[in-house]
């Protein structure tokens, strides 16, 4: 993945997060765990993540450390959860469409339209009565630990023939998809053709033709330089997909009591970090992409598009936890509306 992820530089993952600013040197403790991160280094969830390595070294005396290793060097996301599901690596960054292969409850978060506003979706994230099981629901059957939800933009369509108007203007566009079921019946729903792949292989299909186009918010239409291939990006606003740190749930269970209630107890702050600077990074990305001839456009008839998918959500919304999910999302949008 690497080589195609066309990020033009900056790669340097696997160095351990040296550049995070502190003077903890996080690979010298007595066990370094690996977190595998698709994006760049400049992203506000690496900078956590190398934050987090350093406050768990520190507050475990040097137990523990954390390496981050950004730019899908581990692998596609779709990959490396089959590695923190064996322990050989420990902790990643997830897009939630990928873990409805684990339980398909978690498609009700990747819907489109879900969330009315940012806040309702910090909601519901920071409210472990509405996600403790389902975060907990793969930890016996996978080994895996959802230790956290993040905000990860507002997912937009771009592509390299036109601005998006209407579901019409979709017609005939191959756009890739995140890689789950439920992003390709989107896409189709939308009016477009769906291809679902890992990122770090969409520049090089955008260049080549095999792709027209893509769906994904501001910072990796810029990071990974989808701008300079597909210059046509348009507000559909039609996903507000969180991404999950996942752990290895008996490498978890194998720390201390102590150690592991240090350990949790800094993932709040990490939370925090991740998501106060993605508004940043989002505003940093459209002026860069603007720099390289990217074409915004805000004319989008969003009711249009939220009409042709609404049926997606109706269909799956299909078995009690499901519902009860749905429920508690509905209540934190009527909460915090959309602009409130
Ligand atoms: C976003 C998200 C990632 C995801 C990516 C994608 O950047 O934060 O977790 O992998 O989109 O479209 O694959």
């Amino acid at each position: 993945g690497l080589a195609a992820c066309g990020s033009g530089g900056g790669i340097e993952g696997g160095d351990g997060g040296g550049d995070g600013g502190g003077d903890v040197d996080v690979s010298s403790a007595d066990t370094v765990w690996r977190l595998a991160f698709n994006q760049t280094e400049e992203h506000p969830q690496y900078i956590a993540a190398v934050e987090l390595g350093e406050a768990l070294y520190e507050a475990t005396d040097g137990r523990y450390g954390i390496e981050v290793y950004a730019n899908e060097l581990l692998g596609t996301q779709a990959d490396v959860v089959n590695n923190v599901s064996e322990g050989s690596v420990e902790m990643m960054y997830i897009g939630g469409p990928v873990m409805e292969s684990f339980n398909e409850d978690f498609i009700v978060f990747n819907l489109p339209y879900m969330f009315d506003s940012i806040e309702a979706q910090a909601g519901v994230f920071a409210d472990t009565e509405v996600t403790g099981d389902l975060f907990s629901s793969i930890e016996e059957s996978k080994g895996i630990t959802v230790l956290a939800a993040l905000f990860a933009g507002v997912r937009n369509v771009y592509n390299a023939e036109r601005p998006i108007v209407e579901p019409e203007d979709l017609s005939g566009l191959k756009l890739r998809v995140q890689q789950s079921d439920s992003q390709v019946r989107m896409i189709e729903m939308m009016g477009g053709v769906a291809s679902p792949m890992g990122q770090g292989e969409v520049y090089t299909a955008l260049q080549s033709g095999v792709l027209d186009g893509a769906e994904n918010n501001e910072t990796v239409y810029n990071a990974l330089n989808h701008d300079e291939v597909a210059e046509y990006y348009s507000y559909t606003r039609h996903l507000m997909i969180p991404d999950y740190l996942l752990m290895n749930t008996d490498i978890l269970g194998e720390m201390s009591d102590e150690d592991r209630e240090a350990f949790l107890g800094l993932i709040p702050d990490l939370v925090e970090s991740a998501n106060s600077g993605f508004m940043e990074f989002i505003d940093e990305s459209i002026a860069a992409s603007e720099e390289a001839g990217a074409q915004f456009n805000d004319d989008v008839n969003v009711e249009a598009f939220r009409e042709r998918v609404a049926p997606l959500v109706e269909e799956s919304i299909n078995n009690p936890v499901r519902q009860d999910l749905y429920d508690a999302v509905q209540e934190y949008n009527e909460q915090f509306p959309a602009g409130s």
